[in-house]
C-alpha cells in the first residue's frame, strides 16, 4: 500500500465523472419491494397517521396504485391487509378463507398487473384477535399448531395467485413446512421470502396503527430475535436456506445494517432488507421539521443498504426512489 503523497484518494473524487466510474455500489429499480396496505370498502384512500404520505387502499384504490407502482418500473409489492375486527379470532380462520381480503388483493393485482411479482405477508397477527403472530395457548404463542395454520395460508395465496409467500412470524421449522404445503398442492413454483432475522423492534410501532395489529397483551419477544443477537441471525438464515427459502430478509433496516452484510455473506440466496415504518416516520418527521433533506436522506439510506449487501429493498419510499432514479 502506498502511502501519502502517492496516494492521493481525492484524486478519484474530483469530479462527478471521475467519481461516477469508481463508485462501488450501485441501486437500481430492480432492487425494490413495494409494501402496500389492504383494507374493506370501496373508494377508500386512507393515510395513516404515524406513516404520513402513505396510504391504506380498497381494492378499486389498490389497482390504482399498483398499476402506478408498475410504471415506475417496480416490479414487486409485499401485501398487507387490514382484516375487520368481527373476522378475528385465535385460529387464524379468516387468514384460510379462499374469499377473504389477501386473497381478492392477490387476485385483483394480478388481473391489472399480470407481471407484478406478488408478495404476501404469511403471519396471523391481522386475523388474531390477540395481535400476535401465532395461536395463543395459555399465554403462549405455540409453533407448531400455528406453523400448520401458516402452511395452509401459504398454499391459499398460491391458489389466490401470489408468486412469493413471506413468513414474517418468525416460528420454528415454518419455512420447511410450508415449502412441503406448496409442493404437495403442486405449487413447486411459488416461492419463499423468509422473514429470517426479524428483530423484536419499537421500529414496528407505525405499522401496528396501519393495521390495528399491536399485541393484546406481552411483547412479541418469545419469537423475534433479541436485537442484541448477531450470530443468532446468521443461524436463523442459514436454516431457512437448508428449509427451502428462496430469498431470506433482515428487519429492521438501518439499525441492523451489521446483519445484513453477515447474512449475506453466510448465505447463497439474494438478500432483502426490510426498511421498517417506524424508519420511514423517523425520516418524514425529520424532513418535516425542516431537519433533513428527504430525497438525500432516503437516497443515503438506500446505498447503506446496497452496500451492507442487500440485494433487494423493501420500503414505504419504493415509489420515490424509482422517481429519483430516473
Ligand atoms: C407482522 C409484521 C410486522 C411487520 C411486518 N409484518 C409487525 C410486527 O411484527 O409486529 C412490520 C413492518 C413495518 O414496521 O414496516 N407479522
Amino acid at each position: 500500500m502506498s502511502t501519502f503523497p502517492l496516494s492521493r484518494p481525492r484524486r478519484l473524487r474530483v469530479n462527478a465523472s471521475t467519481r461516477a466510474l469508481v463508485q462501488e455500489t450501485t441501486l437500481s429499480v430492480n432492487d425494490l419491494i413495494a409494501p402496500v396496505f389492504v383494507v374493506e370498502g370501496e373508494n377508500i384512500t386512507e393515510e395513516i397517521s404515524s406513516m404520513p404520505g402513505y396510504f391504506r387502499y380498497s381494492l378499486d384504490q389498490l389497482e390504482i396504485e399498483v398499476t402506478d407502482l408498475w410504471n415506475h418500473g417496480i416490479k414487486s409489492v409485499l401485501v398487507f391487509v387490514k382484516a375487520d375486527d368481527h373476522t378475528k379470532d385465535n385460529a387464524g380462520t379468516e387468514a384460510l378463507n379462499p374469499n377473504g381480503l389477501m386473497q381478492r388483493a392477490i387476485k385483483r393485482i394480478k388481473t391489472v398487473c399480470p407481471e407484478m411479482i406478488v408478495m404476501t405477508d404469511v403471519a396471523l397477527d391481522p386475523y388474531s384477535s390477540y395481535g400476535h403472530d401465532g395461536i395463543v395457548e395459555n399465554g403462549e404463542i405455540v409453533n407448531e399448531k400455528t406453523v400448520e395454520v401458516l402452511a395452509k395460508m401459504s398454499v391459499s395465496h398460491a391458489q389466490a395467485g401470489a408468486d412469493m409467500v413471506a413468513p414474517s412470524d418468525m416460528m420454528d421449522g415454518r419455512i420447511l413446512r410450508i415449502r412441503q404445503a406448496l409442493d404437495e398442492a403442486g405449487f413447486i413454483n411459488t416461492g419463499i421470502m423468509a422473514y429470517s432475522a426479524k428483530y423484536a423492534s419499537c421500529f414496528y410501532g407505525p405499522f401496528r396503527d396501519a393495521l390495528d395489529s399491536a399485541p393484546g397483551f406481552g411483547d412479541k419477544k418469545t419469537y423475534q430475535m433479541n436485537p442484541a443477537n448477531r450470530i443468532e441471525a446468521v443461524k436463523e438464515a442459514l436454516m431457512d436456506e437448508q428449509e427451502g427459502a428462496d430469498m431470506v430478509m433482515v428487519k429492521p433496516g438501518m439499525p441492523y445494517l451489521d446483519i445484513v452484510r453477515e447474512v449475506k455473506n453466510a448465505v447463497h440466496v439474494p438478500v432483502s432488507v426490510y426498511h421498517v415504518s417506524g424508519e420511514y416516520a423517523m425520516i418524514k418527521a425529520a424532513a418535516a421539521k425542516g431537519w433533513l433533506n428527504e430525497k438525500q436522506a432516503i437516497m443515503e439510506v438506500m446505498m447503506g443498504f446496497k452496500r451492507a449487501g442487500a440485494d433487494l429493498i423493501a420500503t414505504y419510499f419504493a415509489k420515490d426512489v424509482a422517481k429519483l432514479l430516473r
